[in-house]
């Protein structure tokens, strides 16, 4: 039985289809199983992990784990007490080995579920994907109110990755014994700026969109609002970061799944309806 965490997110609901395509019987984690919407042959349990006391894992031999909850260490030692043996972590690609000094909040906050992980005696993969394609849905609003998107950084790079090609990378590490101990930085096919990303939705729109940069400084003021400062923080350093820096595009979906990394504009594409 596979315990799969995040079965409603933008990764994991790829990761639940893919596992019944490979025939393993999946039991699917959310906080909300009525509104979980997922496939009837899942069994779907209610769990938290900011409760990994009370995850049922009687059966449970492998686990696709993501970042949510409030101890790392909690999680891990609960899943390896409990007879998990064998663990694939969503991690970031922005976790830097070697170092006690991890660039922001974000990246401190995966290395600290890795480090759990590791401790805990299980075998293990971290999936380290770059930005996820689908962080563009950010700008649905916009786009569909006019032609000008705002936001900061529109010349900070990333290789956008569609989420179900991080989705099938997990599949693979859940299913095969050969990625065990490997940590996989997944990027899309093609580095582009924030601001060329923007060219390729208004291009498979059939729009002409602008992108108008925000100051960071307002950004910074205004998403402090609604998230935690060290959060936005990191957010926004990792774009500042970036800016003048195109992103190393890396081999790891080929090599792992057997196909071809889906592009940015294939990602656009099956979204449009997003977009209008
Ligand atoms: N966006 C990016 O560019 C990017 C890049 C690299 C890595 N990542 C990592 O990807 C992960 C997000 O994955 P995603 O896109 O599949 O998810 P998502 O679409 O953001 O959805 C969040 C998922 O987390 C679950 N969740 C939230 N709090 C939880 C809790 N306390 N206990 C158990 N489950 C909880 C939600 O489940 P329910 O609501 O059903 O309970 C939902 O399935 C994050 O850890 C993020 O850091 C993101």
């Amino acid at each position: 039985m596979i315990l799969v965490t995040g079965a409603t997110g933008s990764v994991g609901r790829h990761v639940v289809d893919g596992l019944l395509k490979e025939g393993q019987f999946v039991r699917a984690v959310t906080r909300n199983p009525a509104t979980a919407g997922l496939p009837a042959a899942v069994e779907v349990v209610e769990g938290d992990l900011s409760a990994p006391e009370h995850l049922p894992l009687d059966g449970v031999t492998t686990a696709y784990l993501i970042a949510m909850g409030d101890n790392p260490y909690e999680v891990a030692q609960t899943l390896a007490d409990n007879g998990v043996s064998t663990v694939v972590f969503l991690s970031t690609s922005e976790v830097l080995d070697d170092t006690d000094e991890q660039p922001g909040a974000i990246a401190a906050r995966h290395a600290a579920f890795e480090d759990a992980i590791q401790r805990s005696g299980m075998l293990w993969t971290f999936l380290r994907p770059n930005e996820f394609a689908g962080n563009v849905l950010q700008w649905a609003d916009q786009v569909k109110a006019g032609d000008v998107v705002r936001a900061p950084y529109g010349d900070a790079w990333s290789a956008p990755i569609h989420e179900r090609d991080v989705a099938a990378a997990a599949v693979r590490a859940l299913v095969d014994d050969r990625f065990h101990g490997a940590k996989l930085v997944l990027t899309g096919p093609e580095a582009m700026t924030h601001r060329e990303q923007l060219g390729h939705i208004a291009s498979v729109l059939g729009r002409k969109l602008e992108f108008e940069e925000l100051p960071a400084a307002a950004v910074r003021e205004r998403m402090a609002r609604f998230a935690p400062v060290e959060i936005v923080d990191a957010l926004l350093g990792r774009l500042a970061e970036t800016v003048g820096k195109p992103t190393t595009v890396t081999s790891t979906v080929y090599h792992v799944t057997g196909r071809r990394p889906l592009t940015f504009r294939e990602w656009v594409a099956e979204h449009v309806e997003d977009f209008r």
